[in-house]
Parts: C-alpha cells; structure tokens; sequence
C-alpha cells in the first residue's frame, strides 16, 4: 500500500522561493486583466506598471508621451520596473513595451517568471477598439502589425509564452496558473 510515511515527508524538498510572475506581450494581449485574474488565484498583490508610471509621473501615458517623448517614457519605464521588483513579490502587468529594454527584461527574468502573453496584430487591434490611451496604437493595422514584427524577438525572450488566440481572460489565467502549479520551482 502506498503512504507517505514520516521520513518521507522529512525528505520532502523546501517550499519554492516565492517569485514575481510578470505578464509581457503586446497592447491587447489582455496582460492588466489576466494579471488581476491570476493575482487573485496566487493570493498575490496586482501591480501595474502603466498605473504605478502614472502615479509616479502625475499624469496619464498619452500625458508622459506628449511632456516627454516616447523616450522620456521608456526611462521611467525602467526606472519604475526595478522600484517594483524590489518590492514585495507580486503578479505584474507590465506594459507592451517594457522588455524591449535588455537591462529590464533580463531584470524581469532574474525576479521570477516572465510570461508572454501572444496576441496577433489583428486580434489586438479588435480588442482595443475605441481605446484612446495608447499612444503607440496605430489606426493603421499594417502599421500596427509592423511594430509586432518588430517585438518579435523581445516577446519571445520570456520564460513561458502563452497564446491568448480564442481564449478570454479567464481561460489564459486557467492555463497559467495551472502552468505555474506543474513548475517545481514557483
Ligand atoms: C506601450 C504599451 C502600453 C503603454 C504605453 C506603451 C507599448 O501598455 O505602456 O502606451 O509600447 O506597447 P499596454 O501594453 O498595457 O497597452
């Protein structure tokens, strides 16, 4: 018969290190929704990293884009990143851009697990339809497939890619967090 006898259980390995899970991916990947699905199920905090820009700056992403260019807002980006992760361990949301920055992605991958959340151009124009608070969201879809083209390879760069294609929200929270549960090391 099987059992867990004492010095089984004695042997059993430690707990895991707690670790941050950070959502990547482009705009509509739906990284601010899933993150807050996941956080819940984790019993983790929620941090956005959009939100905790905007609360750092004063003032809203469009609002940083025309005070301080794009480039302006990719410093605070970063600098508001590493402030996170050395915080209190937390599901994140970062935005669509963050890991084209070397120095943040791999700061992201050192804090725990950076998951790619994939979206396809198409499927993110449509989820964001109406949005005005992208900068970078071009009206233009060949415009807007040309700039996930050009992110390719920063998204692929992550620890757990995770296709959001046909799923809602709460389906790629399942998938996730079931992943997370089958990794030894989380
Ligand atoms: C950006 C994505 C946005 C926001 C900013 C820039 C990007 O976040 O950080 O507008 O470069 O893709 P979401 O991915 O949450 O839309």
């Amino acid at each position: 018969m099987l059992g867990l006898s004492a010095p089984a259980m004695d042997m059993a390995p430690p707990p895991p290190e707690p670790a941050f899970v950070l959502l990547s991916g482009f705009m509509g990947a739906g990284k601010s929704t899933v993150a807050r699905l996941l956080a819940a199920r984790l019993g983790l905090p929620c941090v956005d990293l959009d939100q905790e820009i905007g609360l750092a700056a004063g003032m809203d992403i469009r609002g940083i884009f025309a005070a301080r260019g794009e480039a302006g807002f990719r410093t605070l980006e970063a600098e508001i990143l590493q402030k996170v992760l050395r915080g209190p361990v937390a599901v994140v949301a970062l935005g669509g851009g963050a890991v084209l920055n070397p120095e943040s992605r791999a700061a992201a991958r050192r804090g725990g697990l950076l998951v790619t959340l994939a979206v396809d151009a198409q499927t993110a124009a449509k989820r964001l339809r109406g949005a005005a608070d992208r900068p970078l969201l071009d009206a233009d879809p060949l415009v807007l497939a040309a700039r996930l083209d050009a992110r390719a390879e920063a998204y692929a760069d992550a620890d757990l890619l995770i296709d959001t294609h046909g799923r809602t929200a709460e389906d790629v929270a399942t998938v996730l967090f079931a992943a997370l549960n089958g990794r030894p090391d989380l």
